[in-house]
C-alpha cells in the first residue's frame, strides 16, 4: 500500500460536484479507474459478486458514499470514506476534524489485535480440578489451536493464551467458560477464532473430563481497543454569537451527562457509532460486531456509560479522549470480495487492521464532538434567546412577573423584537391571552 501524501484540508469540498470530489479523492489516492469507478456507484458491487456473499440474492442495495475531509490522525492525512444514510454525519465528521486540527488533530493507537474465542464445557463435576488439568495442557492447546492457520503463525499471529473462569451457578448447572486469546492479525478474526476453536474443542473436552458445547468468538474484544484523543483551543469553538470557552464548558457539561445517565449514554454513543459505522460499511466491515462490542465495554463497570470522555484543561483546551474495542480487518472477509470497499481501503491508505482502528476511533471522536458541540450550542442560542428576550420586554415597558412572561412568548413565538413586545405586553395588561 503506497504512502498519500497529500493534505486532507480541502477548502470547497463541499461545494464541489461529485465527479470533482472523486477526482480529489483519485489523486489524493491514486486511485485506478476501476477503483475509482467502484466508489462512484453501479460498479461498487456487481449481481454476481453479491450473490456470491449472501443467500437468496435479489439485488444490490445502494448507500450514499461520501468522503470526510481535515483529519489529521498521527501526523499524517487521511481522507476517510463513510457510507451513511443519515444528513449530517460526514459534514459533523469533517466539521469536528477541522477543529481538531487547529490542535494537531488526533493522536491514536491500538492494542495488539487479540481476539477472544470462546469454549463453553459442561457436565464437569470438579470445577477447580478441570481448571488446573486445562491450565497445565495449556501448550498443547495452544499448538492445537494453532494448527489450522500456519499461514497466520508465519505472518507473526496464531493462538497466544487461555484463561479460564468457572461459573458455578447457571441455569443449568456449573460451567467451565475457557477464552482462547488470539492474535489474528489483519483480519477481523471470526473466521480464523472459530476454525481454531473447533480444531481444539475435542482436547480440551478431554483435559476437562466434560463436553464443550458452544464454540465462537466474543464480540466483547476488549484486548483489541483503539484510543483517540484529540486537545483543542477553545477559541476554536467560538462562534460570532458566543465565545469557545463558553462552548467548551457546554461540551463539558453535556458529556457530563452521558458519563452518568444510560439513557443519556445511549444516544450519545449512538453519535460516535454513527461516525464509526459509516467507516466500517464503506471498508466492508462487520458494524453489528463493532456495535456489540461497543455497548458492552460501554457497560463494562456494570453501569451502562459514555465512550468517551470531555474535559477543559484550564480554559484553554478542550481536551476529548474515545475507546473502545474495534474489530476490523484489511483483507478478509468482505473487504476482500467487494470492490468498493477495497477501492474505500485505498482511499484511506491504512497499513493494518491496527491503522484502520485507530482512524475508525478518531472519526468516532470528531463525530461526537460535532453532536456535543451543535447541542451545546443550540443550548447557549436558546439561553443567550431567552436572555435577550428579558432585555426587549423590559425595553417595551414591562415590569415584575410581566418581564418573565412577556419574554416566555418572544422565545416559543422566536420573536425577539421590540414591536412584538410592545404588543404582547398590551395584551397581557389589558388581560388579554
Ligand atoms: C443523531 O444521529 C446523533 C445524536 O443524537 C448524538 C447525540 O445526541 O450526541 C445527535
Amino acid at each position: 500500500m503506497q504512502e498519500h501524501h497529500g493534505t486532507s484540508r480541502i477548502p470547497g469540498f463541499y461545494e464541489m460536484s461529485a465527479e470533482e470530489r472523486l477526482a480529489v479523492a483519485r489523486a489524493f489516492a491514486d486511485l485506478s479507474p476501476a477503483e475509482t469507478a467502484a466508489l462512484q456507484g453501479p460498479e461498487g458491487l456487481s449481481l454476481p459478486q453479491a450473490e456470491q456473499m449472501v443467500e437468496n440474492v435479489v439485488g444490490v442495495f445502494g448507500l450514499p458514499l461520501g468522503i470526510a475531509t481535515n483529519f489529521a490522525i498521527n501526523g499524517r492525512d487521511y481522507l476517510i470514506p463513510m457510507a451513511v444514510e443519515e444528513p449530517s454525519v460526514i459534514a459533523g465528521a469533517s466539521y469536528a476534524a477541522r477543529l481538531a486540527r487547529e490542535g494537531g488533530g488526533f493522536r491514536a493507537e491500538s492494542d495488539p489485535p487479540l481476539m477472544i474465542g470462546q469454549l463453553q464445557v459442561l457436565g464437569v463435576s470438579d470445577l477447580d480440578g478441570a481448571r488446573d488439568r486445562i491450565l497445565s495442557a495449556r501448550d498443547d492447546i495452544l499448538r492445537r489451536a494453532g494448527e489450522p492457520d500456519p499461514l497466520l503463525r508465519q505472518l507473526g499471529g496464531g493462538p497466544r493464551d487461555i484463561e479460564v473462569r468457572l461459573v458455578g451457578d447457571t441455569p443449568v448447572g456449573p460451567m467451565i467458560v475457557v477464552h482462547i486469546l488470539f492474535d489474528v492479525r489483519d483480519v477481523m478474526g471470526a473466521n480464523v477464532v472459530n476454525t481454531a476453536l473447533e480444531a481444539v474443542a475435542p482436547l480440551v473436552a478431554e483435559v476437562a473430563g466434560g463436553r464443550v458445547n458452544l464454540r465462537i468468538l466474543s464480540n466483547l474484544a476488549d484486548r483489541r481497543v483503539a484510543r483517540a484523543t484529540t486537545r483543542i483551543p477553545v477559541e476554536a469553538l467560538g462562534h460570532e454569537e458566543y465565545g469557545g470557552l463558553e462552548t467548551a464548558r457546554g461540551i463539558v457539561e453535556a458529556w457530563a451527562m452521558a458519563e452518568v445517565d444510560p439513557y443519556r449514554a445511549a444516544t450519545h454513543n449512538k453519535g460516535i457509532m454513527n461516525g464509526i459505522d459509516a467507516v466500517a460499511i464503506a471498508t466492508g466491515n462487520d458494524w453489528r460486531a463493532i456495535e456489540a462490542g461497543a455497548h458492552a465495554y460501554a457497560a463494562r463497570s456494570g453501569r451502562y456509560t459514555s465512550l468517551s470522555t470531555w474535559s477543559l484543561e484550564g480554559e484553554a483546551y478542550l481536551v476529548g479522549s474515545l475507546s473502545l474495542p474495534l474489530a476490523v480487518g484489511t483483507v478478509g472477509g468482505a473487504t476482500r470480495v467487494h470492490p468498493a470497499a477495497r477501492a474505500a481501503l485505498k482511499l484511506l491508505g491504512v497499513k493494518s487492521a491496527a491503522e484502520l482502528a485507530q482512524v475508525m476511533a478518531a472519526v468516532g471522536l470528531a463525530q461526537n464532538l460535532a453532536a456535543l458541540r451543535a447541542l451545546a450550542a443550540e443550548g447557549i442560542q436558546r439561553g443567550h434567546m431567552a436572555l435577550h428576550a428579558r432585555q426587549v420586554a423590559m425595553a417595551a415597558g414591562a415590569t415584575g412577573d410581566l418581564i418573565t412572561r412577556v419574554a416566555e412568548r418572544l422565545v416559543r413565538e422566536r420573536a425577539v423584537r421590540l414591536d412584538r413586545a410592545q404588543e404582547v405586553l398590551r395584551e397581557l395588561e389589558q388581560g388579554r391571552p
